[in-house]
């Protein structure tokens, strides 16, 4: 048993994703999100701006004294989860593992699509672990760098015309070859899933990395026996590093609650 929080970091708002879920799968946790929110992208920066990135906000994230972090952005963890891991003596999670574990158990053609930022795309880590679960199994990757920014703007609405655009040309290649499981790597984009599940087809299952590392994190924290078993609800904080306004109420919109009033603004470069 450990009451401690779970630190849970991302760019931006995409790792609401899987605070989301962690927080539906152990209501009774306390979770610290930080979203890097005055410095997003983080998909089109270079690997050593991305690590120095990922110390600072993993700083920020232990001054709470958590049991474990969860890296719930695709772009870190594939560029810089062994660097964190090396440096902390608490559990770190990454979104890879758990995405092709959840990839390699749902394809039936062995046919993957894959689409992340610059940066995920770029590492190949995504490729490297499918390659372990489903050896041969032929992965068609894209980048799609303007989605990030699409989300943070709030354009991730179905019958936004120009989100649908920009995945439609993104996707094709994708689509054209034949994939019947598309890995949404970065997370940020199933905020986008009901634009690219519309222009997938029914029959492509997508895979929602954030989703699938909470579901991770609750299996190792139950082993570990770090789980916190006292009854109630837990807190849920939030921080940014640009003004709060925007993220709350796109937040808000996301996690169908309003959290407006635990949201905070920090200095991030001072980690
Ligand atoms: N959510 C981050 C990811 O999963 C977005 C990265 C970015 O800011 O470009 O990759």
């Amino acid at each position: 048993m450990d009451t401690r929080p779970i630190g849970v970091f991302d760019s931006g708002l995409g790792g609401l994703t899987a605070l989301r879920e962690l927080a539906r799968i152990m209501p009774e946790e306390d979770l610290v999100y930080f979203g890097d929110t005055g410095r997003v992208p983080y998909g089109s920066r270079s690997k050593d701006i991305l690590v120095k990135y990922a110390r600072q906000d993993t700083t920020f994230l232990r001054s709470f004294d958590p049991k474990a972090i969860v890296i719930a952005c695709g772009t870190v963890s594939t560029t810089a989860l062994d660097v964190l891991q090396a440096e902390n003596d608490i559990p770190i999670f990454g979104v890879v593992e758990s995405a092709a574990r959840a990839t390699a158990h749902v394809t039936h053609n062995r046919r993957v699509g894959l689409i992340g930022t610059n940066a995920s795309i770029r590492s190949g880590a995504y490729e490297r672990a499918l390659e372990a679960l489903l050896p041969g199994a032929a992965v068609t990757a894209r980048a799609c760098p303007l989605l990030v920014p699409l989300v943070e703007n709030g354009r991730f609405q179905p019958g936004d015309v120009v989100a649908e655009t920009v995945i439609s040309e993104y996707l094709a290649p994708v689509k054209a070859a034949g994939v019947d499981t598309l890995i949404l790597g970065c997370t940020h984009y199933p905020l986008l899933r009901e634009v690219i599940g519309a222009y997938m087809g029914p029959d492509v299952a997508l895979v929602d990395v954030g989703e699938q590392c909470a579901r991770w994190v609750k299996k190792q924290l139950e082993w570990k026996g770090l789980r916190n078993e006292r009854p109630g609800a837990g807190r849920h904080r939030y921080y940014v590093s640009d003004s709060t306004e925007d993220f709350s109420a796109l937040a808000s919109i996301f996690l169908g609650e309003d959290v407006s009033g635990e949201v905070e603004q920090i200095e991030i470069t001072a980690y």
